[in-house]
């Protein structure tokens, strides 16, 4: 089971669509999915169909209230991807977890029970560097940062960076950074040319050679409550998330290989 935060304190940023996108195309070339919603925006339970979060025990029953994921998990209409929803109550975390004695461990103790599941669980994170993304960071095998392409790309990574560094010495030796994923990429756009050669000469082989163009029909899907892969499966934004998963299933197999 490798698991996987989607983490970036910027917002906006297409945290949650390359959640939902590359786990469903996880899903769809036959890998046992999990996606945990970690935001209390909920946008990525709501992408997947799931619109009475708010009366729907989630992941704050799990992480506070001692609820069995199984008992709050979700399958979804693709085969394969399980999901488990967020609700605004996962913002009271920070107090309500407060005078717990592993506040940051929680969804790592309580992911023990997905063990042999499934082969990766997905974290979409919300817009902060919070309890909720450590906990994520805490309990993550990898980190995968979504970077919009536009002119202030580069702000706040260098936070995030620290922030994981932090967790890497603190918290969670394991802790890799998966890749950059290039988002919101507009060819016709010049300065998304830019921001991509910036951020390929800063970061090398550690941005992933897909990027994920912007298109209408991406935005468009979660409307639907549904994945761009099953909104519209031969669209260049499903295209580039199918490619993405594949880049990042390459790059486990890579890492896999060099542990062993
Ligand atoms: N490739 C794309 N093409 C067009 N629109 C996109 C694309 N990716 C994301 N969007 C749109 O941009 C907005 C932000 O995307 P998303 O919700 O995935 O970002 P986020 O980082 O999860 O945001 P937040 O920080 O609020 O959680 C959404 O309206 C989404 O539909
Ligand atoms: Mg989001």
């Amino acid at each position: 089971m490798h698991v996987i935060s989607v983490a970036n304190q910027k917002g906006g940023v297409g945290k949650t669509t390359t959640t939902v996108n590359v786990a469903t195309a996880l899903a769809a070339i036959g890998q046992r999915v999990l996606l945990i919603d970690l935001d209390p925006q909920g946008n990525a339970s709501t992408g997947l169909g799931i619109y009475d979060r708010h009366d729907t025990p989630g992941i704050y029953n799990v992480l506070l209230c001692d609820a069995f994921f199984k008992n709050v998990t979700h399958q979804t209409e693709i085969p394969g991807l399980s999901l488990v929803s967020a609700a605004a109550d996962l913002a009271a975390i920070e107090h309500d977890a407060l005078e717990m004695e592993r506040k940051q461990f929680l969804l790592r103790d309580s992911l023990e029970q997905c063990e042999g599941l499934y082969d990766y669980v997905l974290i979409d994170c919300p817009p902060a560097l919070g309890l909720l993304t450590i906990n994520a960071l805490v309990a993550s095998h990898s980190v995968l940062i979504p970077l919009q392409c536009e002119f202030y790309a580069l702000e706040g990574l260098a936070q995030l960076m620290s922030t994981l560094e932090r967790v890497q010495s603190n918290l969670n030796p394991y802790l890799d950074v998966l890749g950059i994923a290039l988002t919101m990429y507009d060819p016709r756009n010049g300065l998304s040319d830019l921001v991509v050669k910036d951020v390929r000469k800063h970061f090398g082989d550690l941005v992933f050679k897909t990027p994920i163009p912007r298109s209408v029909r991406v935005s468009e899907a979660p409307s639907y409550g549904k994945p761009v892969l099953i909104y519209d499966v031969k669209s260049a934004g499903s295209l580039a998330y199918m490619n993405l998963a594949s880049e990042i299933m390459k790059k486990q197999g890579i890492t896999d290989v060099i542990a062993a």
